[in-house]
């Protein structure tokens, strides 16, 4: 990756693995275990998985694909790549709503992210506060989210290369081993079939309007969709990768990571008859609860919150890189420069979402959408619809302005016999995303009315 904010000196990842890691560690983070989980098990469980399953296959790798093809062909930011593909048009737009997309996510992402570092102190010394008291108490909320915050500058600014795609190659295969030992556990509980019932039996009367738009969300932030991270990861690629097959993995590995944390939760959940609707802090009220029941409960636990701050820390990075190659690459900025600043707005956007969690108790009743915090609404407004929104822009811009043609002399570059697979790829992005993705927003401005 570029240190130096020249164009001429973008770089590349090391290793078509090196990618993977990467692009991966940008999908996996706390979309997988925090919010995954918590948002099936508000929408129903089962028909909800479906859904889910369903859009990350017709939706999400056809985008996938789409923005790593755009990104690499380009070799730009998000608002350079629109700008390099259709000179002087206002498509340039989606890029700026990438950038700012991104760094609002960003801004509440460090805030939960800041209580997995919290959480793995707590669970290493068996301390056993409530997570309402914990983040509640901003002694301790705010300067985790700002320990955050400067941990992913310094990722962003020091070598992603040698840092993060090295590290991710060992921690990623460790985050999969306690998944393994902690759905054992959980579906060895008493009680656990309910769970499993309930994530595997679909009840599709209860799937509404708001079920689907929850599905593509979840869908579209899980793969980092929708806002042009996989555009500046796909930038980074060199034209001997497979991007097809690229997308694929990363696809496939996010979507395995996400429904292993439901095999953890659920069954656990139901044994000790919680309520699976209880939002966002689900997995921080269920998963201390499991630990103790295993041997060296104490430091499963805290190594568990070890490597889900580090796979959210994989995923900031991406969230930031986003808005700092467009200050480097668009408005030439150092990128030391362009890193601290945005990570700066970011922070001050992420106060109130940090607040609302039990600090100041007016900005976690609001009447808005979202279940009411500031941080509910922040996640509901940019992670549900500013991603649904991008995401059909981009399919429509991939689809009906660069068009498949000129996209899949990219695509064969690395991948010379793609075939057939590019003609349901066009399908996907002319007609289903774009189709799909706007009945749901209509449903979302009706109900919002
Ligand atoms: N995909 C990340 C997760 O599941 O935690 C969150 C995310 C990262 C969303 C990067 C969007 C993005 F561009």
């Amino acid at each position: 990756m570029t240190s130096d904010g020249m164009h001429s000196d973008r770089g590349e990842w090391s290793s078509k693995l090196g990618f993977i890691l990467a692009a991966a560690g940008s999908a996996i983070g706390l979309g997988n275990i925090w919010r995954f989980p918590y948002v099936t098990g508000q929408n129903g469980g089962a028909a909800f998985l479906i859904l889910y399953l369903v859009c990350v296959l017709l939706l999400g790798l056809p985008l996938m694909v789409a923005e790593l093809t755009i990104g690499r062909f380009s070799r730009r930011n998000p608002v350079g790549a629109f700008e390099a593909i259709k000179q002087g048009s206002w498509w340039k737009i989606v890029g700026y709503l990438g950038v700012l997309t991104g760094v609002c996510i960003l801004s509440y992402y460090t805030v939960m992210a800041g209580y997995t570092i919290g959480y793995i102190v707590k669970t290493l010394v068996g301390n056993d506060t409530t997570f309402e008291s914990f983040t509640s108490n901003a002694w301790l909320s705010l300067p985790l989210f700002l320990l955050f915050s400067v941990l992913t500058v310094l990722v962003v600014h020091g070598g992603v290369k040698n840092g993060i795609e090295r590290w991710a190659k060992i921690l990623m295969p460790v985050l999969l081993f306690l998944l393994v030992v902690l759905i054992i556990r959980s579906v060895t509980l008493e009680g656990a079939g309910r769970g499993l019932s309930f994530y595997f039996k679909p009840d599709f009367s209860k799937v509404t309007g708001k079920t689907l738009l929850a599905a593509l969300g979840q869908a579209f932030f899980s793969l980092s969709l929708g806002m042009g991270a996989m555009i500046t990861y796909g930038s980074y690629l060199s034209k001997k990768d497979n991007l097809v097959t690229s997308g694929c993995f990363v696809a496939l590995f996010d979507t395995m990571i996400a429904v292993m944390a439901g095999l953890v939760i659920f069954p656990a959940l139901f044994a000790m008859n919680m309520n699976p609707a209880e939002g966002p802090g689900l997995v921080f009220q269920v998963l201390p609860r499991i630990f103790p029941q295993l041997p060296g409960g104490n430091i499963v636990g805290a190594a568990f919150f070890l490597l889900l701050a580090i796979a959210a820390l994989t995923s900031t990075i991406s969230l930031l890189e986003v808005a700092t190659a467009y200050l480097v690459d668009e408005k030439h900025w150092l990128r030391r420069k362009a890193v601290w600043i945005v990570a700066a707005v970011s922070f001050g956007l992420g106060l109130p979402s940090a607040l609302s969690q039990g600090i100041v108790p007016a900005l976690g009743d609001l009447p808005l959408p979202g279940g009411g915090s500031f941080l509910g609404f922040m996640d509901w407004l940019f992670a549900n619809v500013m991603l649904a929104a991008g995401a059909i822009l981009i399919s429509i811009f991939f689809g009906w302005v660069w068009k498949m043609k000129s996209a899949a002399e990219e695509i064969r570059q690395g991948y010379p016999n793609v075939g057939k697979l590019l003609t349901a790829f066009d399908i996907m992005l002319r007609f289903v995303c774009p189709a799909l993705i706007l009945v749901v927003l209509i449903y979302l401005f009706i109900s919002i009315g």
